[in-house]
């Protein structure tokens, strides 16, 4: 049994359970979003001990250097003290300025920031509503002088920021935006490059981003390949938009797949990473892109490598929940 102080109090943590676990169990007020080890939100310094390699993966080398860690994904070996950031997350005000359905479960969110926040198309951000309940959400569009951000949210049943979405945010009312994270992006230079590019539902966000960015201020000239994948049509939520993409760029190709009933010719039938890998036998020198589902972006990662895509090549974000 380990034990872990915190605000001058001790908890003591059951076995194999998460610090964070540990706080929210204790009703300790912590900030957290993902609770995957993803978006960062739950960022805490450890006073005393090292905190495990694990649970300061993806944090800055400065500050794992300060001992800071991820409590969500962090399972205590020993005691540990620790305390909340005193930096403290820069929250940015942004209005909604507008919203509307892309499809029976996705809304397109638009927000507007009041300062300039800087971003590569495909980086993602978290969103805080006035209860305090954070998530993580990509960003959709290309960055703008007017501080612009779209979203794709998918609205789960029972979720608690998407139901929010969906139920109560209104055209006006203000969301607090974190800086943008990720290493999910466009990257300059090598136009000439081919690019995969494979998403599930509003793993459609990013990719589309991304396109833009390459297409419309990258001159990307090498071959860029999108698979959407969606149990039926009406996921496909931005045929028209990629199909009118497609005949504007002759480089630019979209491939909608359905894992479900397929009753028109204009679709692909089955899963999209499995479309797209069973038409790209050989990966080297691709750059490749994989976005949604947790379970398909890491599947689809090992076959892309087993099939010669470099790992420093294969870009990812798995939308964990
Ligand atoms: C880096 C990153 C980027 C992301 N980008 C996006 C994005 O662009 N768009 C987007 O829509 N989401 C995105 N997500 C997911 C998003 O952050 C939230 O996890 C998601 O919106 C659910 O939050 P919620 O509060 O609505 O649900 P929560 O209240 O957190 O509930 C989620 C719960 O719903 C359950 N669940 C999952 N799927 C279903 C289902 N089909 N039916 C019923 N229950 C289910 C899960 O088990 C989980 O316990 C991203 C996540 C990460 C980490
Ligand atoms: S809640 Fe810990 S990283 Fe997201």
């Amino acid at each position: 049994m380990t034990r872990i102080k915190f605000d001058d109090q001790f908890f003591e943590s059951e076995n194999d359970e998460t610090v964070l676990h540990t706080l929210l169990r204790n009703n300790q007020q912590v900030p957290y979003g993902c609770k995957a080890g993803a978006c960062q939100c739950c960022l805490m310094r450890s006073l005393e001990n090292t905190p495990s390699e694990k649970s300061q993966v993806g944090l800055k080398d400065t500050q794992q250097k300060q001992n800071y860690f991820l409590p969500c994904i962090c399972i205590p070996e020993n005691d540990m003290t620790i305390e909340l950031p005193n930096t403290g997350a820069t929250w940015l005000e942004s209005e909604v300025i507008e919203k509307k359905p892309l499809s029976e479960n996705v809304i397109f969110l638009k927000l507007k920031s009041k300062e300039p926040l800087a971003f590569f198309a495909g980086q993602f951000v978290n969103l805080k509503n006035e209860a305090g309940v954070i998530r993580s959400y990509s960003i959709a569009n290309i960055p703008n002088s007017t501080h612009e951000l779209e979203f794709h949210i998918r609205i789960l049943p029972n979720g608690q920021f998407s139901r929010f979405v969906a139920d109560e945010l209104e055209i006006g009312m203000l969301l607090s935006v974190s800086h943008a994270q990720g290493s999910c992006h466009y990257v300059e230079g090598k136009s000439e490059q081919s690019l995969l590019l494979v998403g599930t539902g509003t793993g459609l966000a990013p990719l589309y981003g991304i396109i833009r960015d390459a297409l419309e201020n990258h001159n990307h000239i090498g071959k860029i390949h999108l698979f959407h994948g969606s149990r039926d049509a009406s996921g496909l939520y931005f045929e028209d938009k990629l199909r009118e993409m497609e005949k504007n760029h002759s480089n630019f190709h979209y491939t909608p797949c359905l894992s479900g009933e397929v009753k028109s010719r204009k679709y692909t039938k089955g899963r999209a990473n499995q479309i797209a890998l069973e038409k790209f036998i050989k990966l080297d020198r691709w750059r490749v892109y994989l976005c949604g589902q947790p379970d398909m972006v890491l599947q689809t990662k090992k076959m892309a490598y087993m099939q010669g895509a470099s790992l420093k090549e294969i870009y990812t974000d798995a939308f964990l929940s």
